[in-house]
């Protein structure tokens, strides 16, 4: 099916972005630097590690494979494995795109919009084909039900997941959404540890930062900024705030203190804070394969109640447990559903709800652990595991995280850079013969390397064969892969005009960090007519769920069944899942869910 593309598509209320330069120059290097001068800049969010082992075993084990490869591909392979992540210390490196992005959120970023200016270009009308995103002012004003007005503030404290970045973004929206809705202020972990995407060498060959925090992907301090109903602040803060002066207890009501009255943990082992912090707040062991995190519509007791009365209901109706998934394959309630249907249809075989209570809304201090062993780990979509008796809510935290956790614009500008030259090489391509104006372009990400799920290790042909009906001989294909070595695509280059990310070195420029590689492979595979991806990988996930809100915006073929032009080539029996509105089940991770996107923009201003 046709996929309409206007290349200047006019968005309501997507003033560009602010520009104003800071004539202010940072001092001093590498991370302490970059994060200096603001609260939100300094905290990593950051995560975590396999020791020291791991970053021996992978710096020796890359060196050796890296040699005789291209570099931006095994630049791909590095950042997108799962484990790559470290403990290390900072680099002292510092870039131009790092100045920049730094220089934009000192002047005060506006999520809104995308301006490429700053970031040597596209033009404007270019780069708004990359805009998924919605400024939507009556949602940046709303304020949870439990959020206090008056009294001792409360907060949500948590343990960093373990993994690869997209699990790491993963749990990442599942934290901002949970502080969201319980109206707490969300204490990021502290900082000393740096989530490594792995590679010390740019574009250009030289020396850059290979350390993060989520504030280099994400505008944390224009979410902080932008929503008076969510707090963000950084560990330090909070001991000193909240600890030090005597305002936290343990379960028997004695006051307590951080060990060693430490309140800066930042470079410093964490576990004896965790402990501390799952000692002293009240622990929650939500597993998101077995319970549903249910949120009430307001603190009134009955509300709470009703929604026991609602699983209850439904158990003796359905002969004592919830219909499966199975049920609504193709039938999804429509958004705006009672709490009762929808509680159904987003059920995935739970067993119970972790619901948010009157316990739990008068506790000053949550924290969530990140404990195999516990069963505690937040290995789910936001979207899968939030449940609100209040569709209105469950659409504001959907539109939320679409909206305002998002790639910061030095990576979607780059990205923007590559659509356009894929599409330039698409229009021209001689087989389709000047037919092609919009030059549109399909694509595949292909996951190898590393990936644990053997299963979908198809080879070219098969892949081929698997994807063949969908795509035309002879047109462009981009591929997002983490497969280094490149005659493995030999028999699709048989057919199709392939291109890759390093393909495009000269229009990614020698500013963009190459740990961002992966993310700007997302985003212009988000912008393909049809895609091809792989079932277990997160990392398909999110390109899926960035077409599902393109789709949505452009109101494209399908939308409102949550359907776009997506498909997998593995697994085969996964083939046409995405042409089908599926609900969301487990494994959540395996793939993302149209309900993450499918109308959501439904009942906009209807929040009080
Ligand atoms: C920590 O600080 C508190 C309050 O100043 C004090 O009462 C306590 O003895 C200190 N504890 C340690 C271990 O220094
Ligand atoms: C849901 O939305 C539809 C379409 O806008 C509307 O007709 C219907 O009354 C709504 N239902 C509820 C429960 O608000």
């Amino acid at each position: 099916m046709p996929y309409v593309k206007t290349t200047a598509r006019s968005r309501k209320g997507s003033a560009p972005a602010a520009n104003k330069k800071s004539s202010k120059k940072s001092s001093g290097n590498g991370s302490s630097s970059f994060c200096g001068r603001h609260v939100m800049l300094g905290f990593l969010l950051l995560i975590v590690l396999f020791g020291v082992a791991t970053l021996l075993l992978n710096l020796h084990v890359s060196t050796d494979r890296a040699k005789n490869l291209d570099r931006i591909q095994a630049i791909l392979m590095d950042s997108f494995s799962n484990g790559v992540s470290t403990l290390t210390s900072a680099s002292g490196i510092k870039d131009k795109a790092e100045e920049i992005a730094q220089q934009e959120q000192e002047s005060g970023h506006q999520l809104a919009g995308l301006n490429c200016d700053a970031y040597g270009g596209p033009s404007p009308e270019t780069a708004q084909e990359m805009v998924y995103w919605e400024d939507v002012h009556s949602d940046a004003r709303h304020i949870s039900p439990f959020k206090r007005t008056h009294g001792p503030k409360q907060y949500l404290t948590f343990e960093p997941d373990q993994g690869g970045w997209n699990n790491i973004r993963m749990s990442m929206e599942t934290v901002l959404a949970m502080a969201y809705a319980m109206g707490r202020t969300l204490v990021l972990p502290p900082e000393q540890v740096f989530y490594l995407l792995g590679k010390h060498k740019g574009n250009a060959g030289d020396s850059q930062r290979r350390e993060f925090s989520f504030n280099h992907f994400f505008h944390m301090e224009s979410i902080h900024n932008e929503h008076p109903g969510l707090d963000i602040i950084t560990m330090k803060e909070f001991l000193q705030r909240e600890a030090m002066t005597g305002n936290l207890r343990d379960q028997q009501g004695n006051v307590v203190f951080p060990p060693r009255n430490q309140t800066d943990w930042d470079g410093k082992p964490r576990q004896p804070l965790f402990e501390f912090l799952r000692a002293t707040g009240h622990m929650a062991i939500w597993t998101p394969e077995k319970c549903m995190a249910a949120f009430p519509t307001s603190p009134d007791p009955q509300e709470t109640q009703k929604l026991w009365d609602i699983k209850k209901q439904v158990e003796q109706e359905h002969g004592g447990s919830f219909p499966s998934y199975e049920a609504y394959v193709g039938k999804p309630f429509p958004v705006n559903a009672t709490a009762k249907q929808r509680m159904m249809e987003n059920w995935a075989g739970r067993k119970t709800l972790c619901l948010y209570d009157n316990t739990l809304q008068n506790t000053q201090l949550i924290h969530f652990p990140s404990d195999h062993k516990l069963g505690a780990r937040l290995l789910v979509h936001f979207y899968a595991f939030l449940f609100f008796e209040d569709w209105k809510q469950d659409l504001f935290m959907k539109r939320f995280v679409r909206d305002h956790v998002r790639y910061v614009d030095l990576i979607q500008c780059a990205a923007a850079r590559v659509v356009e030259a894929v599409r330039e090489r698409a229009r021209t391509n001689p087989v389709v013969a000047g037919n092609n104006p919009n030059g549109d372009f399909d694509a595949f990400h292909i996951r190898r390397g590393d990936f644990q799920y053997t299963v979908t290790r198809f080879d070219a042909p098969k892949i081929y064969d698997m994807s063949k009906s969908k795509l035309h001989e002879g047109e462009t294909i981009y591929i997002a892969t983490d497969e280094r070595d490149k005659a493995f695509f030999q028999p699709l280059r048989d057919k199709y005009d392939i291109v890759f990310l390093d393909d495009f070195h000269d229009v990614l420029g020698e500013d963009v960090n190459s740990n961002f590689f992966g993310m700007v492979d997302q985003l212009v595979a988000s912008r393909s007519r049809t895609f091809f991806g792989c079932w277990f990988s997160t990392f398909t996930g999110y390109i899926n769920r960035l077409r599902g809100y393109h789709s949505t915006h452009d109101k494209a073929p399908g939308y409102e069944k949550g359907i776009h032009n997506s498909w997998y080539y593995a697994l085969e029996d996964r083939y046409d899942h995405l042409q089908t509105y599926y609900p969301v089940k487990q494994s959540y991770y395996a793939r993302e869910f149209p309900t993450s996107w499918r109308l959501i923009d439904t009942g906009i201003g209807e929040l009080e």
